[in-house]
This record gives structure tokens, C-alpha cells and sequence, in this order.
């Protein structure tokens, strides 16, 4: 895949959803000019801007900033960083503090985080008056090429994650890739098995030209851009032709029924990140393509090759701590996903990027398959 990059110009990602289509702006250091965006896109609004302790330490004061240089009155509403804040008692608080900040219908919430802060904030925006619009920011790879577009927004129920929630699309997602700069490479990596993800359902010349480039991405230059760009295009399109999962937009769901189940096994802690569950998952998923003739060995085992070159884990051995067994995983799949008659849908392969969705599979098969992968 031949690709000409060149740094400057943002680029400009167009979510076609009838009546309320959006741009997904992707550029180095835009959060500059956040303010004079939200000022053209809706003159004389003010904005609430959540966002978490830890963004607000590195990148909160610029956003103001850009604000107050529009002439736009800004509030702040701070949470504590990580997965808890996606509880009851944050949304409520989060609630509470958009209608004290005077946020009215025509108003603005400002999601300025990674994928809590753009989960939690998009679903308050939804609920708040019935309905306020919101402006994702992502300041973490994951966001930007995942969460905050295509208006899936919740928090976590006890019974499981992101239970709680609604669709809401954004009016606009702005994401500076220089805010990337600063990431964890931990965090950095993790989303990168989001857009790995995309050159595996339907790319294969993008998946090729991530195994050329992935360090330039990481490097942070013009292909980051690039990267960021074809992920979000490719979801943008999926989300305009199934915004509500009733069909294609499952294909994005690659590795995450393995992934999730991962997660769970794994407390959702830090002992493993969303991405990296993603990344397990998805070379799960081809493996399990291959042995049942799907997808060639040598497929499955070109996707182990490229995520463990970027350092991501590849195998459930890699996960720290106590290690769940088959019975166990099967049993938090079928948490996460209707087991109907002991078959289930996955997201399997027919070689990179050619991902569908397998309807009927049987749960004894993945049993059988996971029993194998972790002797
Ligand atoms: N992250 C999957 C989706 O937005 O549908």
C-alpha cells in the first residue's frame, strides 16, 4: 500500500448519519483551537468540559484556554481517573454538576479523557434535559480510533460492563494526535491493538502497511495521522450503516468475546488492559478460524507475529496473576454474550481482513479450543 504522507492539514473523517452527521477532525495539536471550533459550531453555547484528574494535570489548562480565547464560558467537572468512575454515583455527580453549570438544550458537555471519560460524559450528556450534545476529545489512541466515535456511551451495571447506557452521537470529535505524545507506552500499545483491529476485519492491505509502519506510528509521524484516519473511516463507515448493532457494526467486536471474558477474568484491572485483552482476543479468534479450516495457519500466525512485535501479549500464559480455566472463561462468555441453545456468535476469519460473523457457533467447540490453548 502505497501511501503519501504528509504532516500539517487535520484531516477530516465525515460520520454520514442522517441528520446528525459529524466530523471526526484528526491533526497534530488542534486542541489549541478547540474553542474556535465549538464557537463555529455553535455560535454563543457555553460548555462543561469533563474530564479526569489526570487529563485535567496535562492538558486541561489548554483546553480553558482555547475556550476563554473564543470567548466562551467554560466550566469544569473532575473525576477521578480509571474504570470506577463508570459507577452510579460518578454519573449522578457528573449529572448534577452539568445542570448546576447552567448547561441548557443549545449548550455543550466537552468529553476531554480516554474511553471512561468519553463513556461517561457522552451517557450524562444523553440523560441530562433529555438530551444535551456533546464534543468528544480523546486524549488516548483507544479513544480516538474507537470509543469516542459511533455514540456508544454507558457505564458499568454490578452484572457486568457498560450495561447502563445509550446511543448518543457526538456533534464533533476532535482528536490532537500530539496528546498522544505523552501517553504511557503501556496505554500507547493497547490501543494500538484497536487499530490493528481494523486492517483485520476488512483491510489487509492497511493490517500490511501496520507491519511496515507501526513504529512510525508510535513515533508519532505523519502515519500516526494516517493510522488514526483509515481506523476511523472504516468505523465511521460501519456506524453509518448500522449505528445500532443490528447487524455489521458486530464485525467490530473482533477478539472481544474472548477479550472480554479475559477482562473480566482479570478484574478489569490493570493486570490487563482493554487493548491487550483485544489483542489476545483477536489472535484467539483467528486461531480458533484456522483449526476449524477457516482461515490459514498462516494467517493466524502472521497476527500473532505483528502484535507481539509491538509488544503487545498475544497468549492467556501472558496475563500476571492466577489463570483462569476453559470452564471458567465459558462461563464469563456467556455473561458477556446471549448463549442461546449452547451456541453463541463470534467474529471469526477467513484469512486478514476477512473477518464475518459466525451465528451459531457452538460453545462445546470453544470449550474444547480454550482447554487446548491453555494447557
Ligand atoms: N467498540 C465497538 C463499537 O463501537 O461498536
Amino acid at each position: 500500500m502505497t501511501v503519501q504522507l504528509r504532516p500539517g492539514d487535520p484531516i477530516t473523517v465525515d460520520v454520514a448519519l442522517a441528520g446528525r452527521a459529524y466530523d471526526i477532525v484528526i491533526g497534530r495539536s488542534l486542541l489549541a483551537g478547540l474553542g474556535a471550533r465549538v464557537a463555529a459550531l455553535r455560535p454563543g453555547a457555553r460548555v462543561a468540559i469533563v474530564t479526569d484528574d489526570n487529563v485535567a494535570k496535562q492538558h486541561l489548562a489548554q483546553a480553558e484556554a482555547s475556550f476563554a480565547q473564543a470567548g466562551i464560558e467554560a466550566s469544569r467537572i473532575i473525576i477521578p481517573a480509571g474504570e470506577a468512575s463508570k459507577c452510579y454515583a460518578v454519573f449522578e455527580r457528573v449529572c448534577e454538576d452539568i445542570v448546576a453549570a447552567r448547561i441548557e438544550r443549545g449548550d455543550l458537555v466537552v468529553a476531554l479523557g480516554g474511553g471512561v471519560i468519553g463513556d461517561l460524559a457522552g451517557f450524562a450528556a444523553s440523560t441530562v434535559r433529555r438530551g444535551v450534545d456533546y464534543v468528544q476529545v480523546p486524549t488516548t489512541l483507544l479513544a480516538q480510533v474507537d470509543s469516542s466515535v459511533g455514540g456508544k456511551t454507558a457505564i458499568n451495571s454490578r452484572h457486568g460492563k457498560n450495561l447502563i447506557g445509550a446511543f448518543h452521537q457526538p456533534v464533533l470529535v476532535l482528536a490532537d494526535t500530539a496528546l498522544l505524545d505523552t501517553l504511557p507506552e503501556r496505554i500507547m500499545r493497547a490501543g494500538y491493538a484497536e487499530v490493528a483491529k481494523y486492517g483485520l476485519i476488512s483491510d489487509a492491505d492497511f493490517f500490511a502497511w501496520l507491519e511496515a509502519n507501526w513504529r512510525d506510528v508510535f513515533a508519532g509521524t505523519a502515519a500516526r495521522e494516517h493510522a488514526i484516519a483509515v481506523s476511523c473511516r472504516m468505523k465511521a463507515d460501519i456506524v453509518a450503516r448500522d449505528e445500532r448493532e443490528t447487524g455489521d457494526r458486530a464485525l467490530l467486536n473482533l477478539g472481544h468475546t474472548f477479550g472480554h471474558a479475559l477482562e473480566a477474568a482479570a478484574g478489569f484491572s490493570d493486570r490487563l488492559y482493554h487493548g491487550e485483552a483485544i489483542s489476545i482476543g483477536m489472535v484467539l479468534a483467528f486461531a480458533f478460524s484456522a483449526r476449524r479450516g477457516l482461515c490459514s495457519p498462516a494467517d493466524a500466525e502472521r497476527v500473532v507475529r505483528h502484535l507481539a512485535a509491538v509488544g503487545l501479549p498475544t497468549r492467556i500464559a501472558e496475563i500476571p496473576g492466577e489463570r483462569p480455566d476453559a470452564d471458567r472463561l465459558i462461563e464469563l462468555i456467556g455473561q458477556d454474550k446471549k448463549v442461546k441453545r449452547g451456541r453463541l456468535t463470534f467474529i471469526l476469519a477467513r484469512g486478514i481482513g476477512k473477518s464475518f460473523i459466525a451465528p451459531d457457533i457452538d460453545v462445546a467447540d470453544v470449550r474444547e479450543f480454550l482447554t487446548g490453548q491453555l494447557a
